[in-house]
């Protein structure tokens, strides 16, 4: 297939989103570049050009933080209602919802994944979470503070907590989820009055685009949401060092997420770190097989990998190994490989060639320190991104393939014994994002889940998210939460008011 011919299926208002080149959202216009720069986004099952989008930079930047600034100091968005606020975002729901399937669409060719999941996953959740968060602005509340003031006995006080939206908010997205990324950032951003310079990853700035199309038709007033693309040593780090900016919220990796730290503190920004993973997928003695099987195959494999959670360390126990690495090895054998615009394709390409490259770098490192491939290990077709579902067995903790992420469809086996060392063995790592422990025995989960170091555990299942489940990571993994209420609190200042009487 080519990428005309993928793109001759789709739907006539997708088909005519890509069919120009795409600006950016600044102020609430869709403007060009300030240099006039624009870049290629790629279809992954072709590694062919869809379309060029604008390509923004420091003087993009700049732009869209005066108007986000504007928009928060002298303009509507704060000092709107809360019930004004809530129904601009339902609006955006309401939106995202009749245009979901153009989404879907526009996810599927821009990042190569599953259209079919894509719309039932991706999209639903990113269009519940915008609700969710629009239920918001009329509950976010402080407190009333009894005051003692033991030095001023003859005074009468009155305190109280104001909750404050933190401001100007920068966010910086990966492009293994690009909506719905899109939906974690603006959600609580939103609902609790900051205004927002949103940067897609270079690799998949078409959602964002479109959503920056919602934003625009829900009638938010300008400059609350700016959406400018671009690379991230360009626009995305003018963004993390402008000193007009509150807060950063990053989703990507652990390297970056390091170099942003170090560029905010230079103002002292308020900032939040959703980073990668390399989580543990625990099955125990007594494990259900016809579930764990099925659910570890499917914590590794779903979004090829691309899932800062996934579940790239799967723990056997000695007495259910064979079983495990033939069941595992049979349903990766199975996996149809093909373009995500197929909703029968249940493997699909990569999102990059340098995520290729990275990814297949790994199996053969994997293969040079002894790791046994029992399934995949190689490329598939010669065109697009497409790497086969890959197990790697006999690992051990001391192999690269087990110590750093790959995010791609590569499982690390790790055979145990000792199921009071398991835990030890899960937590040898960095990392601490998502864990899943598979077993049927409730006192199993009861004393392994408090020593499981994540931001999640999952119990016979993994990768199950939902708006109102705090996300988020433990040691280099990050800090702060995305979804459930906890997300809003990264967005929140707390005043305290003393008034004396
Ligand atoms: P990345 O961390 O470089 O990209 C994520 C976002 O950060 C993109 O929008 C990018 O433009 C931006 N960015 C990059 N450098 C920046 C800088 N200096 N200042 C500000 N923004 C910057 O991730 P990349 O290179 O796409 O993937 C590399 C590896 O990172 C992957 O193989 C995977 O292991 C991990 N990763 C983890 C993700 C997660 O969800 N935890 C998501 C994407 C990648
Ligand atoms: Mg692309």
């Amino acid at each position: 297939m080519t990428t005309a011919e993928n793109i001759s299926n789709l739907s006539d208002t997708t088909k005519d989103f890509i069919s120009s080149p795409r600006k950016m959202l600044l102020n609430g216009q869709w403007v060009t570049s300030a240099s006039g720069k624009m870049f290629d986004t790629l279809d992954p099952a072709t590694g062919e050009v869809i379309v060029q989008v604008a390509e923004g930079d420091k003087e993009d930047i700049d732009r869209a933080v005066a108007a986000a600034r504007k928009a928060f100091d002298d303009g509507p968005w704060p000092a709107m209602t809360s019930t004004a606020r809530e129904r601009c975002m339902h609006r955006l729901a309401d939106l995202m919802e009749e245009n979901a399937d153009i989404l879907a669409e526009l996810e599927a060719l821009d990042n190569g994944k599953n259209v079919a999941i894509a719309r039932a996953v991706d999209i639903q959740v990113a269009i519940d979470f915008i609700r969710y968060m629009a239920g918001w602005p009329t509950k976010i509340t402080g407190n009333v503070l009894p005051l003692s003031v033991p030095y001023a006995p003859d005074a009468k006080f009155l305190g109280y907590t104001l909750r404050e939206p933190v401001g100007v908010v920068g966010q910086i997205i990966p492009w293994n989820f690009p909506v719905l990324m899109c939906s974690w950032k603006l959600g609580p951003a939103l609902a609790s009055g900051c205004t927002v310079v949103l940067k897609p990853a270079e690799e998949t700035p078409l959602t964002a685009l479109y959503m920056g199309e919602l934003v625009c038709q829900a009638g938010f007033p300008d400059g609350v949401v700016n959406i400018i693309p671009g690379y991230g040593h360009t626009a995305g780090a003018a963004l993390t060092v402008h000193p007009e900016v509150d807060k950063i919220s990053f989703t990507g990796s652990t390297e970056v997420g390091k170099i942003i730290v170090k560029a905010a503190a230079d103002t002292m920004k308020n900032v939040t770190m959703e980073l990668g993973g390399k989580s543990p997928a625990i099955i125990l003695p007594d494990a259900d097989l016809e579930v764990a099987i099925p659910g570890a195959a499917s914590a590794i494999f779903f979004n090829q990998g691309q899932v800062c959670c996934a579940g790239s360390r799967l723990f056997v126990p000695d007495n259910l190994y064979d079983e495990v690495i033939a069941g595992l090895a049979e349903a990766a054998d199975g996996m149809k490989i093909g373009c995500g615009l197929d909703p029968e394709n249940m493997i699909n390409p990569l999102v990059s060639q340098i995520q290729f490259d990275r990814v297949m770098g790994y199996i053969e490192s994997g293969r040079a320190e002894g790791a046994e491939v029992v399934a995949g290990g190689g490329r598939r077709g010669d065109k697009g991104y497409f790497v086969e579902p890959t197990i790697l067995a006999n690992t051990n903790r001391d192999m690269k393939v087990v110590r750093e992420e790959i995010f791609g469809p590569v499982v690390c086996v790790q055979r145990y014994q000792d199921i009071d060392e398991v835990a030890k063995l899960a937590n040898d790592t960095v990392y601490g994002l998502g864990a899943s422990i598979w077993t049927r025995d409730v006192g199993n989960i009861i004393n392994i889940v408090p020593k499981i170091r994540s931001g999640t555990v999952w119990v016979n299942c993994h990768n199950i998210l939902d708006v109102v489940m705090p996300f988020g990571g433990y040691k280099q993994s990050g800090f702060g939460k995305d979804m459930g209420q906890q997300a809003l609190e990264g967005y929140l200042e707390t005043k305290s008011v003393c008034i004396m009487a």
